[in-house]
């Protein structure tokens, strides 16, 4: 296949929207790419019925074209995340999109206007992760938790990760208020947007559980701070409320005061960050075990009676 073009998916496409590049198929017999669609054009319906009805689900862009394409994505998420005809496995995949998006999307330099459309994103991703997960039988639940936990040790899956996972622990913890599980849900995606902000080599081997050099850790527990001062000082929404600085700045603080930045104790760690910290040792623990085994993982936390709150442990546990 030619390096040169990118494959996408039929359903990455949204009717009544002007693209802004080509799209081309790709004929095996003669290995061309043909341009189909082209950058002016509006797709609508119909069309995208042509393409189903022939059997054309996949289509190619151009690499060039790569950072037009990513901004279309980006404008057509609320659309496509909020389409109720994908199913489990589709609807993660356009979520895993939609969060690796919004950490690319985000910089210390970002304007105003980038900080509201990556806002509406933040919205869009945390609507669809809150209405996801609630009012399903739990097997179905489990199967759709596994769909979005499991994947790369990207910023923005490890992100999706913890905040879906510290929305199902607060509704297994009795959180039921939607403006309490929407901060549970901003707070897990943006928990570690302090990130953005250190070298990306440092956040890789973080996440890749790679052995830091004691610079290199230096830095990294300088994220909380980092994140919380970047949202508090340059996001001006109603998404970010103190509760969601809250989880962003005491994420890595323990109920015993060894945690950072501050090494807080007394259960003066705010509950929800408590929530979040389970969730982001259970997404990072998780992620290497095959099948994914949550229970198996929790556990593991709960061993680690210094660090976590065993009674919100055992609540989870009962529903997980
Ligand atoms: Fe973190
Ligand atoms: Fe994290």
């Amino acid at each position: 296949m030619n390096e040169s073009f990118k494959s996408i998916k039929l359903t990455d496409l949204i009717p009544s929207r002007a693209l802004g590049f080509d799209l081309f198929l790709f004929f095996p017999e003669n290995k061309k790419f043909i341009k189909y669609i082209s950058k002016d054009d509006i797709i609508d319906n119909e069309i995208i019925m042509r393409m189903k009805t022939r059997c054309i689900h996949e289509l190619f862009v151009n690499r060039e074209d790569m950072e037009l394409y990513q901004k279309y994505l980006a404008k057509s998420l609320k659309y496509r995340l909020t389409n109720s005809a994908h199913d489990n496995e589709e609807s993660a995949r356009i979520m895993k999109q939609a969060a690796r998006n919004i950490f690319e999307n985000i910089s210390p330099q970002s304007n105003q206007s980038e900080i509201k459309s990556w806002c509406d994103d933040v919205i869009g991703l945390t609507n669809a992760i809150v209405e996801n997960l609630s009012g399903d039988n739990l097997n179905e639940f489990k199967e759709k938790l596994s769909g979005l936990i499991e994947g790369d040790r990207t910023l923005g899956e490890h992100s999706l990760a913890v905040s879906v996972l510290a929305v199902t622990f607060g509704m297994a913890l009795g959180i039921y208020h939607g403006c309490t599980l929407r901060d549970l849900a901003v707070g897990g995606l943006l928990h570690d947007v302090g990130f953005i902000e250190i070298p990306r080599q440092v956040v890789f081997k973080y996440l890749h559980n790679q052995k830091l050099t004691s610079e290199e850790l230096a830095l990294l527990i300088k994220h909380p701070q980092l994140g919380a001062d970047m949202v508090k000082s340059s996001i001006d929404s109603p998404i970010i409320t103190n509760k969601v600085i809250k989880i962003i700045l005491e994420h890595h603080e323990n109920i015993r005061g060894t945690g950072y930045p501050r090494g807080i104790s007394n259960m003066k760690q705010s509950y929800l960050a408590r929530i979040v910290g389970v969730a982001d040792n259970v997404a990072k623990d998780v992620i290497n075990r095959e099948p994914l085994d949550f229970r198996f993982s929790i556990l593991r936390c709960a061993k680690n009676d210094e660090a976590f709150d065993c009674d919100l442990l055992k609540q989870v546990m009962k529903v997980i």
